[in-house]
């Protein structure tokens, strides 16, 4: 058994900021401050302190996350910049505004993060106390509001300790966040598209890009928990080689996707086999899901066996993806 969670509540000074970033670095959550609303922070190259954030707040689903980063300069390290993904940094960072972009071959950030995607959202926040977080840590910090899953974004840390008291490390409280609503998000994967509307007014960026911003298909109604990728982004993660799911048996020549201490029969026949997590727990199995799943579509293997997982806690998220993954396309 760990020892109970209890949260702290800091003012935001430098002892404060000195405690975020040793918790963060320990792979805890931190909720602190931008200028859009609260956000829950966590390591965005730690799998399991971001399995921690999702089961934290509560999310029935692995949305992908924001990676919030110091400046344009680390950002170039996660994120491929075309001519007008170039324009609106320079013109908006640091500021409300997500980009969406191609994820570099080396990009740091867990896969759990971007739920497998190849594309990842990336901010610079302007907030004088996330700023001092991002800049003490040195390394990205991904944030989601820092609400319980279906709550609205907090403004206050009121509104943060309401949701998740006691199921993260610390809280970092600057006041009231200046813009009240979250950042506004644009893909730039092929044309500029609004994903979804905030706190950057939308003409100002038309302006700087001299052109209207493609919208994303009708019947998107973007919400809090929903993820945000229409049409022509891909949704979700999908594998290439069929999955099967809770598979008792394993046939020859098919690769298998483990949990838990005892394999299913027939395992010693497969073409490779990768376990989401030997003990059987579910915050280890999340942190691998993405990245075991790439590996073992690489495999060439005709279909990718993927064992039972309890549904329990982060199972239900780890369901649901795998769910996605395996329906028909
Ligand atoms: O103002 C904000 O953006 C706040 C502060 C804390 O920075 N953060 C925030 O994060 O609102 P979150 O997780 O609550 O909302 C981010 C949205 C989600 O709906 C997610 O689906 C979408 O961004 N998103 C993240 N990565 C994406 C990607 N690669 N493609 C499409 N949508 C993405
Ligand atoms: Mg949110």
């Amino acid at each position: 058994m760990t020892a109970p969670l209890v949260t702290r509540v800091s003012r935001a000074d430098a002892a404060a900021i000195g405690d975020a970033v040793r918790c963060l670095k320990a792979g805890g959550l931190v909720a602190f401050p931008t200028e859009t609303v609260y956000g829950l922070g966590a390591d965005a190259t730690d799998g399991r302190a971001i399995a921690r954030l999702y089961e934290a707040k509560g999310r029935p689903a692995f949305n992908p996350l924001i990676a919030h980063v110091a400046d344009l300069a680390v950002a170039r390290a996660l994120a491929r910049f075309e001519a007008e993904a170039e324009k609106l940094a320079a013109a908006f960072w640091p500021g409300p505004l997500t980009l969406v972009l191609p994820k570099t071959a080396g990009c740091p950030v867990a896969e759990l993060a971007t739920a497998g995607l190849d594309s990842i959202a990336v901010r610079v926040p302007h907030h004088p106390v996330a700023q001092k977080i991002l800049a003490a840590f040195g390394r990205p910090i991904v944030a989601p509001s820092a609400n319980r899953s279906g709550h609205v974004s907090p403004t206050t840390a009121a509104h943060v300790l309401a949701d998740l008291r006691n199921r993260i490390d610390l809280i970092v409280d600057g006041g009231s966040t200046p813009v009240g609503v979250e950042s506004t998000i644009v893909a730039c994967l092929g044309e500029p598209t609004l994903l979804r509307p905030g706190g950057l007014p939308r003409d100002d960026i038309e302006r700087v890009l001299k052109r209207p911003l493609a919208e994303p298909p009708a019947g998107i109604v973007p919400e809090d928990d929903a993820p945000l990728a229409p049409g022509m982004l891909a949704s979700h993660y999908a594998p290439r080689t069929p999955l099967r799911l809770d598979a008792k048996r394993i046939a020859p020549g098919e690769a298998l996707l483990a949990f838990g201490p005892t394999l299913a029969d027939g395992s010693e026949n497969a073409a490779r086999v990768l376990n989401l997590s030997q003990r059987g727990e579910l915050i280890e199995a999340a942190a691998n899901l993405f990245s075991h799943l790439r590996a073992l579509d690489a495999a060439g293997a005709k279909s990718i066996a993927v064992m039972p997982i309890p549904h329990d806690g982060l199972g239900e998220a780890i369901n649901d993806r795998l769910a996605r993954a395996a329906a028909p396309r």
